[in-house]
């Protein structure tokens, strides 16, 4: 596969083309399916990609499912909240080992042959291996035959793997938001609970997803309420090349929006938070976070095809705006109004996945003033796809 990639002239001008010039990612790096499983063996596993929210995890004792382009993965949750994630794989005929979210206790059985694993991952039992009543077989090694695990990070609630395992730390993977950031402490916001989520399937490749959410010049179009108290003058680029894209804006006041009262804001901010500054970056390759006065929120996007994404949104709230009764209306009202934005883009990304089916189409002519973190945002992808078929 990468051979065949790294040998495809034109896919490869079309890549180092955007490095040049103004111009968005050809048809195939949103519609092809062979393209996404290329891109998640070869880019996206080389990253760190966020697959889930700690919140997703119920209890201790639990095991999460996710596939990512089909491939399995599960995140655990032991009894005393150690989180590790491992290929959803039984060692002994490949089952699927989780088939949805559950509580587990401390062992994870397979319910093919009934071999069962600690949450650690060790294979601890393997029923009647040698025949009936027989559950030890001296040929048979358990110690190898444990789960696969795969290396992990938790950042702000949101899990992150490393399939390759050797990609560069998370700490300097994320060093660009962190500084970008340098004002925002982010252990000082919790989750909201179960009133602060969302989850949507939308029929679009992931990247436009994120192209879009870095894109403020839609908004006078698609947003009009938000438009009102935050109007495209008042928003501004950010890029940090190689790493995250997004816009801010200096008059995000959604407190007149979600209700009077206002939630607690955080006083370590400079005056502009507190008169209504927020800011959206996308980070490369699946997350997208935003962070206001006195809340945060993250997304996160799940490749389910080429064309089919799950988005997740987990809403932080600042100290006791995360737990306290007062505030609940005032955070549901903020989960819904975000969801009511996210579905006004739902039309524009199917949209733009639907227009990629045109052979009059390949990659689009972006402007240079409003298209610049959606650009930015492209080279990233760019770069990185070049990289994995080793022309960069
Ligand atoms: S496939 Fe899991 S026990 Fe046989
Ligand atoms: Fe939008």
């Amino acid at each position: 596969m990468l051979q065949k990639y790294s040998k495809d002239q034109q896919l490869k001008d079309s890549f180092v083309r955007p490095l040049n010039e103004l111009t968005g990612l050809p048809n195939i790096a949103y519609c092809s399916a062979e393209f996404a499983q290329f891109e998640r063996d070869h880019v996206l596993s080389k990253s760190w990609f966020c697959i889930a929210n700690e919140a997703q995890l119920a209890r201790a004792g639990w095991a999460h499912p996710v596939d990512i382009l089909g491939l399995p993965l599960v995140v655990v949750k032991d009894k005393t909240n150690v989180v590790r994630v491992f290929h959803n794989v039984c060692s002994h005929r490949g089952m699927r080992l989780v088939d949805e979210a559950r509580g587990v206790g401390s062992i994870i059985a397979c319910r093919y042959h009934g071999w069962c694993y600690s949450t650690a991952g060790d294979l601890k039992s393997t029923p009647h291996i040698a025949g009936e009543g027989e559950h030890l077989d001296e040929r048979f090694c358990k110690v190898s035959n444990g789960l696969k695990s795969v290396r992990s990070h938790i950042f702000a609630g949101m899990i992150f793997v490393n399939l390759s395992g050797d990609a560069e730390d998370f700490s300097t993977f994320i060093s660009p938001v962190l500084e970008h950031w340098s004002e925002i402490d982010f252990k000082r916001y919790s989750h909201g609970g179960a009133d602060s989520v969302w989850e949507i399937t939308l029929n679009t490749n992931w990247k436009l997803a994120q192209e879009n959410h870095v894109d403020g010049y839609h908004l006078p179009f698609v947003h009009p309420d938000l438009h009102r108290y935050s109007p495209l003058r008042n928003h501004y680029p950010l890029l940090l090349e190689g790493s995250a894209s997004g816009q801010g804006s200096t008059s995000q006041n959604h407190a007149d929006d979600i209700g009077v009262d206002q939630l607690p804001m955080n006083p370590d901010l400079s005056e502009p938070w507190h008169q209504g500054k927020a800011e959206f970056l996308s980070v490369f390759p699946n997350i997208m976070m935003a962070v206001h006065a006195d809340h945060l929120w993250t997304v996160q996007l799940i490749p389910v095809a080429e064309n089919i994404t799950v988005e997740r949104m987990d809403l932080c709230y600042f100290k006791e705006g995360a737990t306290d009764e007062k505030y609940a209306e005032l955070r549901r009202n903020n989960r819904d109004r975000m969801l009511a934005i996210f579905e006004e883009d739902r039309a524009m990304v199917e949209g733009m996945q639907k227009g990629r089916q045109s052979p009059a189409f390949n990659g689009g002519s972006l402007s240079p003033t409003m298209d610049q973190p959606a650009h930015c945002f492209i080279r990233i992808v760019a770069k990185a796809v070049l990289n994995a078929i080793g022309k960069e």
